[in-house]
């Protein structure tokens, strides 16, 4: 109780401050100020050494190739995440754990902080990752031969899995005009038939960097419980909001949105641990929802804590976020070296300039090339190793994904390989 007022305190002043040690429990004894030094403790200039880390993005690159595909940073995660799992590991104590109110305390003030998003307690579960939590959606909410829609190009394990679990994915494609994104609502409409039970939205959208407007957000919600389809909003990508640009929750944006909606997300795409692997939270209004869909998660026995990863959030949601606000500084750079670079250039790609995450999607349909000759061209010819954007679905081809999230430098030499 005390606990919770402080944080709401926090939040009427408008505090941005670090969280006390012990403000949300013992667990943050580890996070102290000095873990947050006046200058900063890193360089996202550093270049890391991930040989013998068994690095997923690495172990696919030959010699010579610049690894900048799956969705990892090749940054350090920030030190009061390693601090606060450091301090547990040093106790030697790793035993079964259960979900401490912390938790959902961390996430509350971060949902209020950095999306303006009161989200009462209850609300607020812990999940084993977004996929896998979302794939549980699918088996609560949905019948084998029901159909699920997908608004590509999107991150192809949503349709990849419906497919898996004997469920039908619909693709409803974005439309790209003049350079921008929007959703089709006319071809949405005509797609949901009796067999539709739910829509996966990608907020922000994955791969091209998008941060879906409030009124786009409004319409989808209205639309999809007219038609008493579930949205499920994969927000993994939201903390890395870029530009100024606000990140609008799903379920935050009308009442129809948070009858009709669940939220996915988690810190480890943004603190860049994402090799935890079992980190992620959901956010569900409706209390019918809820029961349901924790009661399959509990039946799938995939509601229990790993505890390094409940320690991991914790500390990144609790303390001001000197660290993530650095990074985001540090991507809009590199983001926009790579900008500047295609305008210079004129190699017929044009950089679509993501609103969040680190993830610069390409529009390579001006080299007058295949796609598998584009494809080839960055990896074979020039040695970056980037994601097909055919992967993403229908209006994925003629495009490629280029990870950013790494030090400058390798942004330069990989652009400098595509002139030479
Ligand atoms: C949109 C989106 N959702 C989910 C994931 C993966 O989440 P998790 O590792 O928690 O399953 C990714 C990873 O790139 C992603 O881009």
């Amino acid at each position: 109780m005390k606990r919770r007022s402080f944080l709401k305190g926090m939040a009427a002043a408008g505090a941005t401050t670090l969280l006390p040690a012990g403000a949300v429990g013992g667990l943050l004894s580890a996070c102290k100020n000095e873990a947050q030094p006046a200058s900063p403790a890193w360089s996202f200039d550093e270049i890391i050494d991930r040989s013998g880390t068994w690095s997923i993005k690495y172990n696919r690159a030959k010699e010579g190739q610049l690894a900048m595909w799956i969705a990892d940073m090749d940054f350090k995660t920030d030190p009061v995440v390693s601090a606060a799992m450091r301090e547990r590991i040093d106790r030697d104590v790793i035993g079964y754990t259960y979900m401490p109110d912390d938790f959902a305390a961390a996430i509350q003030h971060w949902q209020r902080m950095q999306h303006n998003y009161e989200v009462p307690t209850e609300w607020i579960h812990f999940c084993p990752g977004v996929i896998t939590s979302i794939n549980q959606a699918y088996l609560t909410f949905s019948e084998p031969g029901d159909k699920i829609i997908v608004q590509t190009p999107v991150y192809n394990p949503f349709f990849d899995y419906a497919r898996k679990l004997g469920r039908i994915p619909v693709e409803n494609p974005l439309i790209f005009e003049d350079g921008h994104y929007r959703m089709d609502f006319d071809g949405l409409e005509r797609l949901i038939d009796k067999r539709t039970k739910i829509l996966v939205l990608c907020n922000p959208q994955n791969p091209a960097g998008i941060l879906w407007p409030r009124e786009t957000l409004a319409r989808l919600a209205e639309i999809c419980d007219r038609h008493g389809v579930l949205v499920i909003s994969d927000e993994i990508h939201s903390d890395l909001n870029l530009f100024g640009k606000p990140h609008l929750p799903f379920c935050s944006v009308s009442d129809t949105a948070a009858r009709v909606g669940i939220i996915f997300s988690s810190p480890s795409k943004s603190f860049n641990f994402a090799g935890l692997a079992s980190i992620a939270y959901c956010i569900i209004p409706d209390e019918e929802k809820r029961t349901r869909y924790m009661d399959g998660l509990e039946n799938a026995k995939l509601a229990e804590a790993s505890v390094l990863s409940a320690i991991a959030l914790i500390a990144a949601y609790s303390h001001e976020p000197v660290w993530l606000n650095d990074l985001k500084k540090y991507l809009e750079g590199n983001i926009l070296r790579v900008e500047e670079f295609f305008r210079e250039h004129e190699l017929g790609i044009r950089a679509i300039r993501p609103e969040a995450s680190f993830l610069c999607w390409l529009d390579c349909r001006g080299m007058g090339l295949s796609q598998k000759e584009v494809v080839d061209w960055f990896q074979e010819d020039a040695g970056v190793l980037i994601n097909n954007g055919a992967m993403y679905g229908t209006g994925g081809e003629g495009f490629i994904r280029l990870n950013v999230g790494c030090p400058r430098s390798l942004v330069d030499e990989a652009l400098s390989r595509l002139v030479r």
